[in-house]
């Protein structure tokens, strides 16, 4: 890579350059920002490793007009421990990572490969979505919408590398799905993927089943455990409802994102593990972040690949397409049901606040209690139905639509009704012609008219 180094301390720039030049890499050196903000102008660089105390200007301020120079160029900026607090400020502005002195040269070598992977992914993605046109499932997953699209594009593209995934949508949207087709599609594929849901857990509680503990560690502790992380070894753990993890234990989980290193619950020996981590949340993470619920540089180190979840209603258009699937999965051998255009139409226009896994059950439930082979809007709960108005109208509609005269249109009410009648009154036609206070004789004459069955 073609670097920039920013540091007017002199011996911290040449001990950089050296690391740097030593381990392959290209290496022009400043110790005054308003220089290297002329080099760059002059020619491309790959990266810029900055500090950000520096003479005549600040290094937010480099990292502000680096940015509007050239907004796709990373920047890793180096801050004194104390200054963590502006080491977040600069995520925000668009660097790339930040690293804290003191630091080992291996350290920031470390940055840079996974920054490499990372520029690797972005091309690639780019590609992919050239080569793929149009896509209608991956793995377990189904959906032709312009969002799915791109939520395989995505994980195709990040299943092969080891960065860390942030899943965000509400519940029933695929999260722990779409978990699962990142790590089955990586090279972590024959090695665990550990699922732990952090969902109204107490601090020790997380502590002692993420990091495990040694015996005695505490009352009950008779033995010593592995925590998820290190039965994850070699492979995947995916953190669900990782937005409530208590502040103090945040604390403990930003070290092994950093580090991949911990200690169980009661023991000294540090243990380090090789883990990818892939985790979801409900909420907008963001959101507890500025409420002071949830702590920013944590944040960052979860987010560096954000996958949001689109609720169900708005990508309706997926809607006939995971019906299907959900019918050949729960329909029986050999048979072959279906819903009608105006079922279809209803399942369309409902909102699905609990998104595909409601959808999925609801299907389920439909063919549970209905013998037609052909679904209606009459098999379907009125829960569907936001009025009753509405399923009301949705008749009207669907025989406004097929063009008829007014004639047609309500014999075909007519048609309806009769047919409905006689099926509540289980196929007695006396009954059915009580309830529509016709005589038997007149319905027995329509039955006829309209070859009702
Ligand atoms: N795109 C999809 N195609 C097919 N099935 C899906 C899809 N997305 C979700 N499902 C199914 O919907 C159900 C819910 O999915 P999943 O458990 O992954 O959601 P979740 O986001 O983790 O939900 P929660 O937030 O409640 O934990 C599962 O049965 C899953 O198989
Ligand atoms: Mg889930």
């Amino acid at each position: 890579m073609k670097i920039v180094v920013v540091e007017d301390e002199k011996i911290k720039r040449i001990t950089l350059t050296d690391a740097l030049l030593r381990a392959g890499h290209e290496v022009a050196s400043y110790d005054d920002p308003l220089n290297a903000i002329e080099a760059i102008k002059e020619d491309n660089f790959d990266l810029v490793v900055t500090d950000l105390k520096l003479p005549h200007m600040d290094g937010l301020d480099l990292l502000k007009n680096l940015k509007a120079m050239r907004p796709e160029m990373p920047v890793i900026v180096m801050t004194a421990y104390a200054t963590v607090d502006t080491a977040v400020k600069a995520m925000k502005l668009g660097a790339y990572d930040y690293i804290t002195k003191p630091f080992s040269s291996e350290e920031l070598l470390l940055i840079i490969e996974r920054l490499k992977e990372y520029k690797a992914l972005m091309d690639e993605n780019k590609n992919l979505k050239k080569a793929i046109s149009e896509r209608y499932s991956f793995g377990n997953l189904v959906g032709k919408s312009k969002q799915m699209q791109e939520i395989y594009n995505v994980i195709e593209a990040i299943s092969q590398r080891e960065a860390t995934v942030l899943i965000e949508g509400e519940s029933g949207t695929g999260k722990e799905l779409i978990a699962h087709a990142i790590h089955y599609n990586s090279p972590r594929k024959n090695k665990p993927l550990v699922k732990f849901s952090c969902a109204a857990l107490t601090e020790s509680l997380i502590s002692s089943e993420l990091f495990g503990h040694e015996k005695g560690a505490f009352t009950g502790a008779v033995k010593e455990r592995k925590g998820r992380f290190e039965l994850a070894n070699g492979g995947t753990i995916f953190l669900d409802d990782v937005d409530d993890i208590p502040l103090p234990m945040q604390t403990k989980l930003l070290r092994v994102l950093q580090e991949r290193e911990f200690e169980r619950v009661g023991g000294t020996t540090t243990i380090s593990v090789d883990v990818r981590v892939i985790a979801a949340t409900k909420v907008d993470l963001l959101e507890k972040v500025k409420k002071g619920e949830f702590r920013e540089d944590l944040y960052y180190r979860l987010n560096v690949i954000p996958l949001k979840l689109p609720p169900l209603r708005e990508r309706a258009e997926d809607i006939p397409l995971l019906v299907e699937h959900f019918l050949n999965k729960y329909s029986k051998k050999d048979e072959k049901r279906a819903f009608s255009r105006e079922a279809m139409q209803v399942l369309m226009d409902y909102k699905w606040p609990g998104n595909i896994r409601e959808l999925e059950n609801m299907v389920e439930r439909i063919l549970a209690l209905s013998k037609n082979e052909v679904i209606t809007p009459s098999d379907l709960p009125d829960s569907l139905f936001e009025s009753a108005d509405l399923r009301r109208d949705l008749h009207l509609t669907s025989i406004l639509d097929r063009g008829s005269s007014l004639e047609e249109a309500v014999a075909n009410l007519e048609k309806r009704l009769i047919t409905l009648a006689i099926e509540r009154a289980g196929g007695n036609r006396s009954e059915a012609a009580r309830m529509l206070k016709l005589k038997r004789s007149t319905l027995q004459d329509k039955i006829i008219k309209y070859a009702i069955k």
